[in-house]
């Protein structure tokens, strides 16, 4: 079945290799970005449709929400992708708490703001689904003192992933991935997988028959919060 599916930060990195991969299998993608040029680039590249959006402007979000209940009116799958890591080399103890601010409004609220707006239309699809990519540095029992915006921003996304679950119930599959460390602008160069294999778990949560709800994932294999 062609479903419709919204992935955010959709211009690099791992959001652009799950559109690619989704649009090979033949869904109907809405690839989005802040950055208009880059997104259009972005989207003629993989053959995906193009729509602007930054998650960490509230208003925004609602415009960009309004229009796609306008123009598109369903969805199938929101990927929630979108994310900064802006505080390396910070400690708990030393970090600037703008940062904090800066790191939550994009990795935390964009990603809530999104699934209060979409939910009634996931809902209304026969097989409705949020993926939030989350990051291992935000499970609890593996927390440290470094990157602690980016961790924590991490950590409160794998437990809306929990309340939104907690909400749903069955009417829709909600589940947190990790994609693992991968080459990117935010993994380095030095990082071990391929964006290929980052994008894997997310295109298949997406796009797999039976899946799990209101868990964690690495390599399609549920994992520790
Ligand atoms: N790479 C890793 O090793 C790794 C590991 C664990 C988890 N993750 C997670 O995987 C996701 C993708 O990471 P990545 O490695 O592909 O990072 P990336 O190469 O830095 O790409 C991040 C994407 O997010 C977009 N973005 C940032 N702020 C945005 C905003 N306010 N509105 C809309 N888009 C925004 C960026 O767009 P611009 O081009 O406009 O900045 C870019 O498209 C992130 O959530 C990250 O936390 C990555």
């Amino acid at each position: 079945m062609r479903k419709r599916i919204i992935v955010t930060g959709g211009n690099r990195g791992i959001g652009k290799e799950i559109c690619k991969q989704l649009v090979s299998m033949g869904h109907d993608v809405f690839l989005t970005g802040r950055d208009i040029q880059k997104g259009e680039d972005a989207a003629l590249d993989v053959g995906a449709k193009f729509r602007q959006l930054d998650v960490s402007n509230g208003e925004h979000i609602n415009e960009f929400i309004h229009e796609f209940k306008d123009e598109v009116g369903g969805l199938d799958v929101l990927i929630n992708n979108a994310g900064i890591l802006i505080d390396s080399g910070t400690d708990v103890m030393n970090i600037d708490f703008d940062v904090v601010h800066k790191t939550i409004e994009t990795n935390l609220y964009g990603p809530w703001r999104l699934i209060q707006g979409l939910l009634p239309l996931l809902e209304k699809s026969a097989n409705g689904r949020v993926i939030n990519i989350s990051s291992g540095m935000g499970a609890i029992q593996d927390l440290s003192n470094d990157h602690p915006a980016y961790r924590i921003s991490k950590t409160a996304l794998n437990a809306l992933t929990l309340m939104v679950h907690s909400h749903s119930g069955s009417l829709i599959n909600v589940n947190a991935m990790c994609p693992g460390w991968v080459r990117t602008d935010m993994g380095g160069s030095g990082a071990s997988r391929p964006v290929e294999k980052g994008a894997e778990t997310a295109v298949w949560l997406a796009t797999a028959e039976e899946i799990a709800n209101g868990k964690f994932l690495r390599d399609k294999t549920v994992i520790d919060w």
